[in-house]
């Protein structure tokens, strides 16, 4: 009997994570693809593409396909996935063709998954799975979705973030809303430029998030000397910024992340809402890492708040996992 490997992948706006029954995530890679505009042809897809966002040439253009966890350029994805497949589980594998699952935001629209699975198959997978993104979190997180008892899951990502309840393994109320990671790293632009008439890049802004950035205050106030251009004079500047400024630039999106738990809380019905302040709100996603976030939204909801174990590759693993999950759900029924 031929053996199929089952293979998860999580497509998402700032990185691809490459899932393999019994390895893990096997790879990692941002989700940038560079190509020539003159002849279409693809110059480097990942890690080597990424290093040229912003550096190319005039004929060569580094995008990101899934700006905002949807497929706004088709050919490009299904290039970038085939490579990533391949580089994944090597050349073999159009001997034996995997099975496939890939999720999607929990917005999609059945044009855009349409879209993605057809991408999939094109990149050489036997069958594919499309799983939407909250309930491949919650497995990732590892909530036995399959209970019927209420659980939330926050997967806040580089371009969207999805709040969902999920109960009897399918989403009871959700929501989705364009507000995420990449937008804290908008926000620090706008605010260096706004406060110390400072031009930094987007690069530049998601350090100073991962090393000082909070939206809750840090017991210590810390700082970072950081380098752009002087709006004013045109030529290069440095200056310090400190942890408590950043929460001051994170306030307004941070305020709408925690709106959407809002109003996601108030369309759960009332007994799985008991289940949830019971058992309390579980983060993933790689904007779960902000400091402070945890405590935020505790404070702000009355529920207590925590990130699950590894929350960059939660989607991933539940992901992967969930062609497992099908296959043990529809053994219980036989
Ligand atoms: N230590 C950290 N602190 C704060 N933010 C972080 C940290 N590490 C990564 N991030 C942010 O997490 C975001 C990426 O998260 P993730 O990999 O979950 O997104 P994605 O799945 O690719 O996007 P989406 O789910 O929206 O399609 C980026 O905005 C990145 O800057
Ligand atoms: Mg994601």
């Amino acid at each position: 009997m031929a053996v199929t490997s089952d293979i998860g992948i999580d497509l998402g706006t700032a990185s691809v994570l490459v899932y393999v029954k019994g390895k893990g995530v096997v790879l990692k890679e941002p989700s940038v693809v560079a190509y020539d505009k003159d002849t279409d042809k693809i110059k480097a897809i990942g890690e080597e593409a990424r290093q040229m966002l912003g550096r190319t040439p005039g004929n060569i253009i580094a995008v990101r396909p899934l700006r905002q966890g949807v497929i706004s350029s088709y050919t490009i994805t299904e290039k970038m996935l085939k490579y990533f497949i391949q580089k994944a589980i090597g050349k073999s594998f159009f001997g034996r063709r995997p099975r496939i699952s890939v999720c999607v935001p929990s917005g999609a629209t059945e044009v855009e998954k349409k879209a993605v699975e057809d991408a999939t198959l094109q990149a050489g997978a036997k069958d594919v799975f499309v799983i939407e993104e909250p309930i491949a979190a919650a497995i990732g997180a590892g909530i036995d979705i399959s209970r019927p008892c209420g659980n939330m899951v926050v997967d806040i990502g580089g371009g969207t973030t999805d709040v969902a309840v999920i109960s009897l393994s399918g989403i009871v109320v959700s929501t989705s809303i364009k507000t995420a990671g990449d937008d804290f790293d908008d926000a620090i632009v706008r605010f260096m430029r706004k406060r110390h008439n400072l031009l930094i890049g987007e690069r530049t802004a998601e350090e100073i998030k991962i090393k000082i950035g909070t939206c809750y205050k840090r017991p210590e106030n810390i700082t970072m000397e950081v380098r752009g251009r002087n709006l004013v004079t045109g030529l290069p500047k440095v200056v310090t910024i400190s942890s408590d400024e950043t929460e001051e630039a994170l306030r307004e999106v941070i305020a709408q992340i925690v709106d959407a738990i809002h109003s996601v809380l108030e369309r759960t019905p009332p007994e799985l809402a008991a289940d949830i302040a019971d058992r309390g709100i579980v983060l993933t996603g790689g904007g779960a890492l902000l400091h402070g976030l945890e405590e935020l939204i505790e404070e702000n909801t009355g529920i207590t708040t925590m990130t699950a174990e590894e929350p960059l590759n939660a989607v991933a693993i539940g992901t992967g996992r969930y062609i497992e999950f099908l296959i043990s759900k529809n053994e219980e029924r036989q």
